[in-house]
């Protein structure tokens, strides 16, 4: 089988690129990736050299490379993770979230009702999507698949927009597709403008640690191998046409999720407990910052036998001890660029 995995230089798409060329090594994995800011080929080193792995490097809003590959290499599925992925950015520069997440989603489906209109019924189109386009919940419930759309970020409303197109191929033209909706991933290949990356950084250098508002939204965090694996199970056993929300039954408070990562910290590089707890710096909230996300995956759970592998304590230590010893890779993707944006905001209270 010959899969075609778009942004898979990226921080998630890096993991399921690696799952699926170690475990399966008979599909022919071609990686497309433009390499932004977010793309990365130093995630890949270790699987670079596999002869079922291909890169190739292109821009999903570009249609004619989009039909010459199609054309040229006659891929059975494609696994869509290729997005501009930061909600922060999203409020900066919308129309590149539209770009990508919108027009280059339409392309990639364009590109096959083109090139799989013999045989459609043979193909797979699973698209990688987030559980924000649900919106905002109060205190309490959870997401299921049959929450309605309710996105209110320009990244959210993007890919709530993608996901409505995946699912319009389905019903317009019988493309199989199938569709995930994940929570908040961590984990090694993190850029580091995310929450915990970011804060990784950060309390590493001694330098403040900027906390949105009084620190109340929560986040349901899941670790990205346990996402890879999720997405292996719903590619292979999924049932075409369906949705299935992937989360870590795992609900923080950013400020009670930065002291924890804190205390992690300081006891592993072996300073004073409550050191790095100073450098919480209260900021300016994020725009239209939604409160809090928390998703039932119970039908993934019931009805395909996932559940993520490792508790949050072990994942945030397995993280921290990532960052850690890769210092030359955070180094690499440290751009500055972002830091300008969030030095602005801070005011310290
Ligand atoms: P990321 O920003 O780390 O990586 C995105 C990748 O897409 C990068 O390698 C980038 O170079 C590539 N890319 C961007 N624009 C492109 C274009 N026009 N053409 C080709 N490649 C392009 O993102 P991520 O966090 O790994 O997220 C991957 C996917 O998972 C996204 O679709 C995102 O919406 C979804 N998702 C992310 C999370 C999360 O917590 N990070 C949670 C749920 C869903
Ligand atoms: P983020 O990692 O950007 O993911 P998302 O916005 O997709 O949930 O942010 C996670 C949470 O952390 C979110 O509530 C915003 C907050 N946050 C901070 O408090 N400080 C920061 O520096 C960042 C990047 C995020």
């Amino acid at each position: 089988m010959k899969i075609l995995i778009t942004g898979g230089a990226g921080f998630i798409g890096s993991h399921v690129v690696r799952l699926f060329v170690n475990k399966y090594p008979n599909y022919q994995i071609y990686n497309l990736d433009k390499l932004t800011y977010a793309g990365n080929l130093e995630n890949l080193t270790d699987i670079e050299h596999k002869e079922n792995y291909s890169f190739l490097k292109g821009d999903i809003t570009d249609a004619a490379y989009l039909d010459e590959i199609f054309g040229n290499y006659k891929f059975d599925a494609v696994i869509h993770l290729a997005a501009e992925s930061h909600v922060d950015r999203s409020i900066a520069d919308p129309l590149a979230f539209v770009q990508t997440n919108v027009i280059g989603t339409v392309n990639l489906l364009l590109a096959v009702k083109k090139h799989w209109a013999d045989d459609l019924e043979k193909h797979l189109f699973y698209h990688i999507s987030t559980d924000e386009v649900y919106g905002s919940l109060g205190e309490d419930g959870l997401f299921t698949e049959e929450t309605p759309y309710d996105p209110r970020s320009p990244y959210s409303a993007s890919k709530a927009s993608s996901d409505h197109f995946v699912r319009a191929w389905y019903h317009t033209y019988g493309l199989p597709v199938k569709i995930s909706n994940c929570s908040n991933n961590y984990g090694p290949n993190h850029f580091p403008e995310k929450l915990i990356p970011l804060a990784i950084n950060n309390i590493k250098n001694e330098r403040p640690v900027p906390v949105y508002g009084k620190g109340e939204n929560v986040r349901d965090w899941l670790y990205v191998l346990d996402h890879a694996r999720a997405i292996d199970v719903i590619f292979h056993n999924g049932k075409v046409g369906d949705t299935y929300n992937i989360g870590g039954i795992n609900e923080w408070k950013n400020l009670d999720l930065i002291e924890l990562l804190c205390d992690v910290m300081d006891e592993k590089l072996g300073r004073e407990k409550g050191h790095s707890r100073k450098l919480i710096t209260f900021v300016k909230d994020r725009a239209g910052h939604d409160l809090r996300y928390a998703i039932d995956s119970s039908k993934l759970v019931n009805e395909l036998g996932w559940k993520p592998s490792v508790t949050f304590e072990e994942g945030l230590s397995k993280t921290v001890d990532w960052y850690l010893e890769n210092n030359e890779w955070l180094e690499h993707v440290t751009s500055g660029n972002y830091t300008h944006y969030y030095e602005e905001q801070y005011t310290n209270r």
